[in-house]
């Protein structure tokens, strides 16, 4: 029987300049889509999906991050005693159980291969997965909690798979499948932001990974890229070669890249219209720009 997977490390120690002024104080996972932080909708995919351990890598001035996830016996008792059972139980849904998160800290930006090999002792021996916060995906299945299922016939490593404009692979890593066909590819190699005339596919490695911890030794002898970074593509794509392999999960639903402010405005968008609440108004209101 393959070990479950039930541990997530969710790399969040970026400095987020993208977002800047904005990220000067507030750390970008913390930022709102709707009424909710980022980081609150991969958590939310991630507890659907079985995990049941979170760790978070971080970084300095992620503060906020950890006191969104505790207990917050203030604001508890004032919602409390204003009969406001509702708004409680949205702030009670917050706080993770005791034991169940851990912060780690990188202490240099030397890469996400490096920022997942800071979590080492927290993983011990057990398949994990890790989530990238930017990649907000909204489809009817939780996509890791699909991933997860398919690892656990296969074993091996896996990435979520999604097709991308040929004018856009060298924004992310890029697999090279053995077939084309089906939704669990076996892959070849993987190749971390390639020039568009050597990507291997359009078929690009979107934040949710399935790792076993023997990446933790690849990691430890990956060297860093001409930027100073430790990648986890490279890392990866030297297990390709190895039993039982690396697999692509090509998954549907539609992903919004929330490091990018149009993928932040586009997801906070579509997360409003399907809010009972807001969407007719908010429809309306859309309908009234003058778009032509
Ligand atoms: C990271 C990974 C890249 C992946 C992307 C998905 O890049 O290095 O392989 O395709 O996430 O969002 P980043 O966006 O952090 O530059």
């Amino acid at each position: 029987m393959m070990t479950k997977v039930k541990k997530a490390i969710f790399p969040v120690a970026g400095l987020g300049t993208r977002f800047l002024p904005a990220t000067k104080s507030i750390p970008k996972e913390i930022m709102t889509l709707v009424d909710r932080p980022l980081i609150q909708y991969t958590l939310d995919e991630a507890r659907t999906s079985g995990i049941e351990e979170f760790i978070f890598v971080t970084s300095r001035g992620k503060g906020a991050l950890e006191d969104y996830f505790d207990h917050s016996p203030i604001l508890e008792n004032h919602l409390r005693e204003k009969g406001n059972p509702d708004l409680l139980s949205i702030v009670q849904e917050t706080t993770l159980d005791s034991g169940t998160i851990a912060y780690v800290r990188q202490h240099y930006p030397k890469g996400l291969g490096h920022a997942i090999w800071c979590a080492r002792h927290l993983i011990g021996d057990e398949p994990f997965a890790v989530i990238l916060t930017d990649d907000v995906i909204i489809s009817e299945e939780p996509v890791l909690g699909q991933m997860i299922a398919a690892y656990e016939h296969l074993g091996g490593a896996m990435v979520g798979l999604s097709r991308v404009s040929w004018d856009k692979v060298s924004n992310y890593g890029i697999v090279e499948p053995e077939t084309s066909e089906g939704k669990v590819l076996r892959l070849k190699g993987m190749v971390e932001k390639p020039a568009r005339e050597q990507a291997p596919s359009d078929l690009a490695i979107i934040g949710r990974y399935i790792l076993t911890p023997r990446i933790f030794d690849v990691l430890a002898k990956t060297q860093p890229d001409t930027k100073g970074e430790i990648q986890i593509t490279e890392a990866i794509a030297s297990e390709t070669s190895t039993s039982p392999g690396v697999f692509g999960f090509v998954f549907e639903g539609q992903r919004f890249d929330c490091g990018s402010k149009l993928g932040f405005l586009q997801a906070g968008i579509s997360l409003a219209l399907e809010r009972p609440e807001l969407k007719d108004n908010l429809q309306e209101f859309l309908k009234s720009l003058d778009l032509t």
